[in-house]
């Protein structure tokens, strides 16, 4: 095991593990902000830089300072580490700029957007996010398309975090959509606007940070704040069977797999809890399922009601301007 050292907390770790998994290990606002990488999915993370951290001491060997700031989710501890979150001004400044960049193109369309109260990157704009924008040129824009008759992208919204494409590769048969093009041309795209129509293809939209993929059997029914999430499972013979159905009054509006606190797909039984197609889109009557109780919401977000701690220096910044 490794010792490190996370904003004056120490803990153990096994080798290898990365930063912020070291810091999940503690808990509350230690943990970075992650966007992209997701730990139930193989090689996600290191394309959205929000989860910054700063080595204050790289090991007890070699206890230098690492000159730039670190993504935590690529970054493995080492014995004798020691890194600063919440307590670097620095990562502060660098966020609130990686927020401003992940804006320059993202509208902010939250009033009409599904994934608000959901959304990581409104969270992390209400956290760092400048009351204006500096940008002066026009924003890359798409059109909205159908990809299948479940599913709609919203270009616009997306941070090519490619955790979508992930999903497909790793849980689904045949991956059909993928990031085409570079730089501002990037756009995920199935090409031919094929159908994604494999029995896993909804956790997509679970995994997409903000609103660039929404479930159409949902889209524009209600904000996700006016109904009660319940706890539910079903018989089913392609997934676990084990998912929230979001409720108002006896109706069903949505289902969704069970995210934990980061917002990922929780581990049932030792196995992630992905939900298939068919529980996800079709089953939207109460008697398919065996409603088991309200669902806790933990994440730190609009959706979990009352639960956002103003950070003061975001306050002081607001005051000042600066
Ligand atoms: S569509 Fe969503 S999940 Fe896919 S790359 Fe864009 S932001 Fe990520
Ligand atoms: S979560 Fe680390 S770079 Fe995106």
């Amino acid at each position: 095991m490794v010792k490190v050292i996370i904003d004056d907390i120490e803990v153990e770790v096994e080798p290898g593990t990365t930063i912020l998994n070291a810091a999940r290990k503690i808990g509350g606002d230690v943990v970075p902000p992650a966007m992209c990488y997701y730990s139930k999915l193989q090689g996600s993370g290191g394309k959205c830089r929000t989860c910054l951290v700063e080595v204050a001491a790289g090991s007890t060997a070699d206890p230098r300072p690492m000159p730039k700031l670190v993504a935590s989710c690529s970054t493995p501890v080492m014995d004798g580490m020691i890194v600063k979150n919440k307590t670097s001004e620095r990562v502060y400044d660098n966020r609130a700029a990686v927020t401003e960049f992940l804006l320059i193109n993202h509208p902010l369309d939250c009033p009409i957007c599904d994934q608000a109260g959901e959304c990581h990157l409104q969270d992390l704009g209400f956290e760092h996010g400048k009351e204006g924008t500096r940008y002066e040129e026009k924003r890359r824009t798409f059109d909205p398309i159908d990809i299948g008759d479940k599913i709609k992208l919203h270009m616009n919204r997306c941070i090519l975090c490619y955790r979508c494409v992930y999903v497909a590769n790793q849980l689904t048969d045949k991956r059909v959509h993928g990031i085409m093009h570079r730089g501002d041309h990037a756009e995920i795209s199935t090409y031919i606007e094929q159908a994604i129509d494999n029995d896993f293809s909804g956790n997509v939209i679970d995994v997409c940070p903000v609103g660039a993929l929404t479930d159409k059997t949902f889209r524009f029914k209600s904000r996700v704040w006016f109904l009660k999430p319940m706890e539910a499972s079903c018989e089913c013979t392609k997934c676990a069977g084990k998912a929230v159905v979001w409720m108002f009054g006896d109706e069903i509006y949505r289902v969704t797999g069970r995210k934990d606190k980061y917002g990922e797909i929780e581990d049932i039984d030792g196995k992630t809890a992905w939900i298939c197609n068919e529980c996800r889109f079709d089953k939207k009557d109460k008697s398919q399922w065996n409603i088991e109780g309200p669902r806790v919401i933990n994440r730190h977000s609009v959706i979990a009601q009352n639960q956002y701690l103003v950070d003061e220096r975001l306050e002081s910044k607001k005051l000042t301007g600066k």
